[in-house]
């Protein structure tokens, strides 16, 4: 019911092909009045046109006198897009906006070298921390989006920092996000005054890296890195999230979960279904050391991967895969139990794929805090199992396995949980997107634009 998607453009094509349909049968039950016909049509098409053209034109009000008209001349050809979809949307009642209580984001059009060049590279907008490539083209899409820089309560600022991939180990190189997101700061505060305004607090990022705005993946350096000092008022959306204080969330933040293409799970699922045979016990594949290295002071995983392995290697209910391999989500839909130890940082992606194919996530990572909670009923789907007690486990599965396990999957398996933690292209209510700018909805005390309402009132 609620899958209404943000097509507009679609939907007025659609419109156009119904109305063209309409007059074939006019034709047809008077056959014998084709320059009637003909010129009825011609009259339709034009008065369509004037119509849509005169929307335009009382829509786009010159309110943006306050911006530099370069930017003017780059958003003019969405704003008669724009237009085209407002009345569309009055056709068809999709208006959410009473749910998201009228939130506008504004998003800012930054030079190619933010984020659109990156796309050169498919990886770009398809591995882990591509929600930064998601999010962005969502919103540019949306209903809530507006070109009127002057009505936002909040500004996205799209600058795609993990697609630098090292050609040595293939992992994103984050190094130069700090100067890269620096840079993008620059720009806008000098071509529009509204983050000079807030000190940019009513603006918007993301940082999908392991540790979030600290880009780095050691915790110990991400840490002395810190959040850059010009992002520590702005409200980042982060994949990292801890129950306990931790420098690398100390900013306005809103947890998110990392990106999984929602194409693969479709393509996944429509091969074998979601409450189909489950024959493995219990799941993991992944960076499993057996004798972790000593980097500065730290091990990979904190050793639990290792003990999982040095425990369960030989355990025949245990599927333990240390290589990489591609199909390994036709692994998922067929266990029952997948593992979602913790890596470097307490999250992995493992937890979004997990529930989107419907195995029960066994999340060990103390003090996790997790995507969406609000959305996301964690408690009823998954389990957590504490990091000590990762030699257990095989006795805590049994149990669960024994006990509460239908119930667990019964609840996994509703179809608004895999919605609620993908990113779509175009937005669909109740998708990650959608959760983000509930969230963010909540943080309208940060908007100028209430604020100025308030005190005027
Ligand atoms: C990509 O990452 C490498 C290694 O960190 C860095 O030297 C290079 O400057 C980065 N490229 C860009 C365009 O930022
Ligand atoms: C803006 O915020 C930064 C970071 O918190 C702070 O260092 C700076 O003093 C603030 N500037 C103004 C004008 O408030
Ligand atoms: C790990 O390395 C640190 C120095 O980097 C050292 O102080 C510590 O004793 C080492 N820990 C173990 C268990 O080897
Ligand atoms: C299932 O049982 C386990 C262990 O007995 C418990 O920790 C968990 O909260 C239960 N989950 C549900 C959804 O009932």
């Amino acid at each position: 019911m609620v899958e209404q998607c943000y097509r507009s453009s679609t939907k007025h094509h659609r419109k156009g092909f119904y109305v063209s349909m309409k007059l074939f049968r006019t034709r047809n039950g008077k056959p014998d009045k084709p320059f009637v016909f003909r010129y009825f049509k011609w009259l339709l098409w034009f008065s369509l046109s004037f119509y849509f053209f005169a929307r335009f034109l009382s829509n786009h009000q010159p309110s943006t006198n306050s911006l530099k008209t370069a930017i003017i001349t780059r958003s003019q050809s969405h704003v008669v897009s724009r237009a085209l979809s407002e009345s569309t949307i009055q056709h068809h009642p999709i208006n959410n906006r009473g749910l998201l209580k009228d939130l506008k984001v504004y998003v800012y059009e930054l030079p190619a070298k933010y984020n659109s060049d990156w796309l050169s590279n498919e990886r770009c907008s398809n591995h882990l921390f591509a929600s930064e490539v998601a999010i962005h083209r969502a919103l540019m899409e949306s209903d809530v989006r507006t070109f009127d820089p002057s009505e936002a309560d909040f500004f996205f600022v799209p600058v795609y920092v993990s697609c630098n991939f090292s050609t040595v180990n293939g992992f994103p190189a984050i190094g130069h996000a700090r100067s890269l997101l620096s840079s993008a700061v620059d720009y806008v505060s000098s071509e529009l005054p509204f983050w000079k305004r807030s000190n940019g607090s009513d603006h918007v990022f993301v940082a999908s890296h392991d540790y979030g705005a600290c880009f780095h993946a050691m915790e110990d350096r991400a840490i002395a890195d810190g959040i850059p000092d010009f992002m520590k008022n702005s409200i980042i959306l982060q994949t990292f999230g801890v129950k306990y204080l931790h420098p690398c969330q100390n900013v306005e933040n809103i947890v998110i979960p990392p990106y999984i293409s929602p194409e693969n799970v479709q393509s996944t699922l429509s091969k074998s279904p979601i409450d189909g045979r489950r024959d493995i016990f219990v799941f993991f594949r992944g960076k499993m050391e057996v004798h972790p290295k000593n980097v500065s002071g730290r091990f990979y995983s904190k050793r639990v991967r290792t003990e999982i392995l040095r425990k369960y290697g030989n355990d025949r209910r245990f599927y333990l895969k240390r290589h990489r391999f591609a199909g390994y989500q036709s692994e998922i839909v067929r266990s029952v139990f997948c593992l979602c130890p913790l890596g470097w940082a307490p999250w992995s992606p493992r937890l979004v794929e997990s529930v989107a194919l419907g195995c029960v996530p066994v999340i060990i990572a103390d003090g996790i805090r997790l995507p969406f909670e609000s959305a996301v009923p964690w408690p009823e789907i998954s389990l957590m199992v504490a990091e000590k007690d990762v030699a257990k486990l095989g006795g805590i599965l049994d149990h669960v396995a024994a006990t509460n396990l239908s119930a667990i999957q019964r609840n996994l398996w509703d179809h608004k949980l895999r919605r609620a933690l993908l990113f779509h292209d175009a937005m669909e209510i109740g998708d990650a997107t959608w959760e983000v700018l509930v969230a963010l909805s909540e943080k309208l005390g940060r908007s100028h634009r209430r604020k100025s309402r308030l005190s005027s009132e």
